[in-house]
């Protein structure tokens, strides 16, 4: 026999439910919306190593598409448990060898996945210790992932915290004739991973421009997108738009699209829309990619941070 891969023997060795220990409790269950926040709730008394029932994973899936990210406390748990209860949700976004995203093996064109995100683990050191702008994960990709999620494991003393923005509420707060131009319009946004592998010596976004204006190489494919996307489940309506990649506004003008873009940008990172989290050794974050941005504070290159992200595969944003 062939060996398994990760995925098939995370679901092969996952608890089975004749031993009623290793089976939850839904009724131990608590999840506490944070109403004093733009998004999330926390949810308590879920141990992820343990099977599922119907109605908690049910009721996990309307909670996340309605808080937008669900905190997980207190989790204690090894790559293939982990697996085992991201595949819950959905199939782990696998982008063709095509599609470089972070991540991506020199070997295979893909990523593993579970990905370490860490300046701790060598080789796994796909995102150092800087600040991350403000992204939704693989939103550059054909097919972007629906989700994500990120296991805490070892946090530095000082910085280092994700924020979380709610780009449903950014974008209600728009005033009406603002919400229906901005309905009819697509928005390319170019792969940053393309760019760093064509640009090797330069790193990240530091050199790449903001907004492409017709005159200016394409690097890279393109693969246009609704500004505005509607949620497949609750069917609001958030804006598909990052904080610092080279977007484009299909068949736009240049200068006024650079400008609504920069409008858009500066008004999605009010601190109204934004959750920032204190991560806890332990906890797991999942996070609806469709509709919410996030990104993280610097922390010192001399102190520790590792945190292991599972991406779940999406449908073309509509
Ligand atoms: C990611 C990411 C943020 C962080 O892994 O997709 O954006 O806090 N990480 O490390
Ligand atoms: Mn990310």
């Amino acid at each position: 026999m062939t060996a398994l891969t990760q995925l098939s023997q995370a679901i092969h060795d996952a608890p089975r439910w004749h031993q009623a220990e290793q089976f939850q409790d839904g009724s131990e269950i608590r999840i506490e919306p944070q109403h004093d926040q733009a998004l999330g709730a926390v949810v308590y008394g879920l141990d992820a190593r343990k099977a599922q029932s119907g109605e908690t994973i049910y009721r996990l899936k309307q909670a996340l598409a309605e808080h937008l990210i669900l905190i997980f406390k207190q989790q204690t748990l090894d790559d293939l448990q982990y697996l085992a209860f991201a595949s819950y949700f959905g199939s782990i976004f696998r982008p063709g060898a095509d599609i470089p995203v972070l991540a991506s093996q020199d070997e295979t064109g893909t990523p593993p996945d579970v990905v370490p995100v860490s300046n701790a683990v060598g080789k796994g050191d796909y995102t150092g210790h800087g600040e991350l702008a403000a992204h939704a994960d693989h939103q550059w990709t054909p097919l972007p992932s629906f989700g994500s999620l990120l296991y805490a494991i070892e946090l530095p003393q000082d910085g280092g915290q994700t924020s979380w923005f709610n780009t449903i509420r950014a974008y209600e707060a728009l005033d009406d004739a603002t919400k229906q131009h901005l309905d009819q319009l697509q928005l390319i946004t170019y792969n940053p991973f393309v760019r760093a592998k064509s640009n090797k010596g330069t790193n990240g976004y530091g050199s790449t421009p903001l907004y492409r204006f017709k005159d200016q190489p394409i690097v890279g494919h393109a693969y246009p997108h609704p500004l505005v996307r509607t949620h497949p489940e609750s069917g609001r309506k958030g804006l598909w738009l990052n904080e610092r990649s080279e977007v484009e506004l299909v068949n736009y003008d240049d200068q006024a699209g650079s400008e609504l873009i920069a409008s858009l940008r500066e008004h999605l990172l009010k601190p109204e829309f934004r959750y920032e989290h204190q991560w806890q050794q332990g906890d797991v974050v999942f996070w609806d990619n469709q509709v919410t941005l996030h990104s993280r504070r610097p922390f010192p290159a001399e102190q520790r941070r590792l945190l292991k992200r599972i991406s779940l595969a999406g449908g073309r944003p509509f």
